[in-house]
């Protein structure tokens, strides 16, 4: 795989644990059978996979304390390069993923992060701005940290674009909500149906849902909207193109982070120079694969191959 540059922003940098518990049932006593222990949020996820994609990535974004530490110690054990700022107060949070394959359930139970001073915010803006620069593609996303102003994407997308980058965002709520009515728009917008639905106040059950969520969208001044359906696949729009990618299907483990997953497969394939149907297939590929493995952001990349063999690419 031939080397990209790609830089990640995570504002909400986590530690995540993921428990395998046969047979968990609240109130009792249960021993884990498996435990991964790694750096997570969005960020962390598009950078762990774009790495296994050959990328040459920087992971940076806000830590704090001692699990920030242990953030960052996971990362390099892991070899993500990575330069996080560390903030003066409070502990960045542990996300606790419990794996039932008993019960098929998953729960998440997710820490508060360190509260910052909104004031502070635009220091840490231009501090984040100029770490990433350089790099061709920078994937923001997650959470954002109590305290910051909304805009903390929109300014983000705004700053970094405006140094000839490629912003690629995945977020949610009054975050994805002050991008999408800001002036300058990501190269790439991407959510799942269910943070379109709530940006839209309408259920998004199928493709047709998406694609009238994804032409609205368009209606701003959008140029490239991904919305993805779970195991159903994702739709794309490109230049007032839109076009439906059916998921494969596999035994699901722990879907946790095929979205980020995704995020990293289509920039390498946009990268490559592909439109963006193609991008959306080897994306919902690359998400399918992050199904079967238990951390998020890991994703055997044999059987990509084979995974995009039984998708296909549907325009209407
Ligand atoms: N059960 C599944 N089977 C096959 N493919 C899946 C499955 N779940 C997810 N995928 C693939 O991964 C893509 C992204 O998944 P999903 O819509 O769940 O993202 P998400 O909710 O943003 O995930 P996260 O935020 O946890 O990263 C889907 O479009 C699909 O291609
Ligand atoms: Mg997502």
């Amino acid at each position: 795989l031939a080397s990209w540059r790609l830089a990640t922003v995570t504002l909400n940098g986590t530690l995540d644990r993921v428990l395998v518990a046969s047979g968990l049932s609240l109130g009792e006593i249960c021993s884990v059978d498996t435990v991964i222990t790694q750096a997570g949020g969005k960020g962390l996820n598009v950078a762990r996979t774009a790495r296994a994609l050959g990328a040459d990535v920087v992971a940076t974004g806000l830590v704090a304390g001692q699990c920030g530490h242990w953030i960052c110690a996971c990362l390099n054990k892991a070899g993500i390069p990575n330069r996080f700022i560390h903030l003066a107060q409070g502990e960045s949070r542990i996300s606790t993923i419990i794996v039932d394959p008993v019960s098929e359930q998953i729960t998440v139970i997710n820490d508060l992060g360190p509260q910052v001073q909104a004031d502070s915010w635009p220091e840490l803006c231009r501090a984040l701005v100029k770490t990433v620069k350089g790099y061709p593609w920078v994937a923001l996303g997650g959470s954002s940290l109590p305290g910051l102003p909304d805009t903390v994407y929109a300014e983000l997308c705004r700053d970094i674009q405006a140094q000839g980058q490629r912003v690629c965002l995945d977020t949610r709520g009054e975050w994805l909500h002050q991008a999408l009515i800001a002036h300058t728009h990501p190269y790439l917008l991407k959510c799942n149906q269910f943070e379109a639905a709530q940006m839209l106040g309408r259920s998004i059950d199928t493709p047709d849902d998406a694609r009238q969520a994804i032409r609205q969208w368009l209606d701003l001044g959008l140029d490239r909207i991904v919305v993805t359906l779970g195991s159903q696949g994702a739709v794309a729009a490109e230049q007032g193109q839109t076009c439906f990618v059916q998921a494969p299907q596999v035994k699901s483990l722990c879907p946790i982070g095929s979205g980020d997953a995704m995020m990293a497969g289509m920039i390498a394939s946009l990268e490559r120079g592909d439109p963006l149907s193609v991008a959306t297939q080897f994306g919902v590929a690359v998400g399918a694969a992050n199904t079967l493995a238990l951390g998020p952001g890991h994703c055997d990349l044999g059987i990509i191959s084979e995974l995009i063999s039984r998708t296909h690419i549907q325009s209407p």
